[in-house]
């Protein structure tokens, strides 16, 4: 069986990845089997550049096929912001609450001047790279609305405030069927169908 490193440090994002590829005929590991990884700065102006360099690094760093990812939200009227700044948004010491409140401040003051416009995606790109260097980019995305006041207690950074037409919940009221329609499911998906492709 192939054995891939699952290279983040979210153990609720672990959950969901491993849940969502249980499937295949692999073993996945983390750092929930106690393998330690040096930390890889996101420095990047893309998802895709963050993601293939987290991969990259650490595939070569363990030796081993590494997935990795990076996610963001993306805000219509906000040009896209947070973007690939999602998860310290409201700072050095940020948590999900204040980045959330940081993204639906900046909404109500361009609404003072704009009309309402609420769209947003939730993004995210999955690489898989080889110890030789050989990466492989899939891009998932969701389509929702931000509201300002928050609903639903599951999930994780933007979930509590990212609104799902489709079925009227936040992502954070949907539980478990987050993860058959979130835009993580989508690029792991997409890297799914490629996968014995890929591994050869
Ligand atoms: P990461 O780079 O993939 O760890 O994601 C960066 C940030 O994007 C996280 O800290 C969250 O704030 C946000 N984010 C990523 N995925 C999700 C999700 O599934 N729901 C809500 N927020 C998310």
């Amino acid at each position: 069986m192939t054995k891939i490193f699952l290279a983040t440090g979210n153990k609720k994002k672990i959950i969901e990845i491993k849940k969502i590829l249980s499937e295949l005929d692999i073993e996945i590991y983390s750092i929930n089997d106690g393998i330690e990884i040096p930390e890889v700065i996101e420095d990047k102006e893309t998802f895709e550049e963050n993601s293939q360099k987290k991969a990259v690094e650490i595939s070569k760093y363990l030796n081993m096929i590494t997935i990795a990812d990076d996610s963001g939200l993306c805000v219509e009227c906000l040009e896209g912001r947070p973007g690939v700044y999602s998860a310290r948004y409201s700072g050095e010491n940020a948590t999900d609450l204040t980045n959330s409140k940081k993204v639906i401040d900046e909404i109500k003051e361009i609404e003072k001047e704009k009309s309402k416009n609420r769209k947003a995606k939730l993004v995210t790109v999955i690489t898989l790279a080889k110890p030789t260097g050989e990466t492989y980019s899939f891009r998932g995305e969701l389509e929702g609305e931000i509201i300002d006041v928050a609903r639903g207690t599951e999930g994780f950074g933007y979930d509590s405030h990212f609104y799902v037409e489709e079925y009227e919940k936040t992502l954070s009221e949907l539980g478990e069927l987050k993860n058959k329609i979130s835009h993580r499911t989508k690029a792991l998906k997409k890297l799914e169908k490629e996968l014995s492709k890929i591994l050869g």
